[in-house]
């Protein structure tokens, strides 16, 4: 048996600590060799008990440890660039959290460095791709049994935001899913972004923009329309119906426990992505583990992580001026050809 795979995870907090216990726990080929965080108490809480990990306040020192083969970025977006750089400089393979990074010109920068490498390292945390339900709908939409996809229809629902969220984040964090999940439903880039805003919800904190519908436009004509409401109060939902020439197909209603009582029946909603998508992390993190040892980079890409930021880049922008904006892609870095997303 080779050696299991040393993982660094950069950032244990919400995201973080649940990728050290799925690392350490879950997947098979890996282990936690580092983990950095600026919160020192943080990170020693995420490794507690475990043997040979060492902690580090310092991301940059934690690629640096000994057992060190690949990095698991979970610090928070701004903090992404400088990870993925430093990663690229030493040859490690990476899987990095949405979003990639959340400016456009970071992103691209990310995905030119990678480019004159002339090799992969890096695959972008969209884990929607993994969840069974998105891979069925992507089937059938490749099967071309419904026709053309003319538009898909999107709810992206939590039950209250963290308080450090913003009315830009409702697009560049929450939909950032949505958008990369469309380009690759569709195989298709996004164009052009509306956000139209109703009134707020009592329940958002003051100031927020919540709930925001966003339209996207596509370049083979489709329409994808989001609608995101961050503090619903009620449950973690995501839906997608697909509506195509031929026939429509809906996903995200997946029935859990039906309890009968008092005159009604009552269905669970999960409360929390870790719930709804449990399954979709623990593949993409498998996949990224086995692909690694193989010395294959797989899944969604830094051009992924590009084309998602200057889309979301271009969504803040409607919905700060009220006004449809188009996207503003620039041509692929390297050796590829721009091929469908
Ligand atoms: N794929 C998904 O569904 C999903 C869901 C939630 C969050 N995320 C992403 O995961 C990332 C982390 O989100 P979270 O919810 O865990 O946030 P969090 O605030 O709970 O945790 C972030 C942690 O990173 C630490 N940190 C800050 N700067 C750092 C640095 N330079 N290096 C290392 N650590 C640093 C913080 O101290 C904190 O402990 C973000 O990119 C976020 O968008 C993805």
């Amino acid at each position: 048996m080779a050696e299991p795979l040393g993982v660094a995870v950069l950032g244990a907090g919400h995201m973080g600590a649940d990728h050290i216990r799925r690392l350490d726990h879950v997947v098979s080929g890996a282990r936690v060799a580092a983990v950095a965080d600026p919160d020192i108490d943080r990170a020693e809480e995420a490794v507690a008990g475990r043997e040979g990990v060492s902690v580090h306040t310092d991301a940059v020192a934690a690629l640096d440890a000994p057992g060190v083969a690949a990095v698991l970025i979970a610090s928070p977006g701004p903090a992404h660039e400088e990870a993925l750089l430093a990663a690229f400089a030493r040859g490690l393979p990476v899987l990095c959290e949405k979003p990639m990074v959340p400016d456009s010109a970071g992103a691209l920068r990310v995905a030119e460095a990678e480019a004159r490498l002339g090799r992969r390292l890096a695959q972008i945390g969209f884990m929607r791709r993994y969840d069974a339900e998105y891979q069925r709908l992507k089937a059938l939409l490749d099967g071309g049994e419904l026709g053309r996809p003319l538009m898909l229809h999107c709810v992206h629902r939590n039950v209250a935001s963290p308080p450090h969220f913003t009315s830009a984040m409702l697009i560049n964090s929450s939909v950032s899913h949505e958008i990369d999940a469309a380009r690759w439903l569709l195989g298709q880039e996004l164009t052009a972004v509306s956000v139209l805003r109703p009134r707020p919800s009592a329940a958002a904190p003051d100031g927020l923009l919540d709930p925001q519908l966003v339209i996207f436009e596509t370049e083979q004509g489709a329409l994808v329309d989001v609608e995101v409401f961050v503090n619903c109060g009620f449950g973690y939902q995501v839906r997608c119906e697909a509506v195509c020439e031929a026939g429509s197909a809906r996903i995200g209603e997946a029935h859990t426990m039906a309890v009968t009582a008092a005159g009604g029946i009552r269905e669970e909603v999960p409360q929390d992505y870790l719930v709804r998508f449990a399954d979709a992390y623990d593949r993409e993190v498998q996949a990224w583990v086995d692909a690694t040892r193989q010395g294959r980079v797989t899944g969604p890409g830094t051009w992924d992580g590009y084309a998602a930021a200057a889309v979301a880049e271009a969504g803040v922008r409607a919905l700060e001026t009220g006004v449809r904006t188009a996207v503003d892609l620039a041509p692929r870095p390297g050796p590829h050809r721009r091929t469908r997303a």
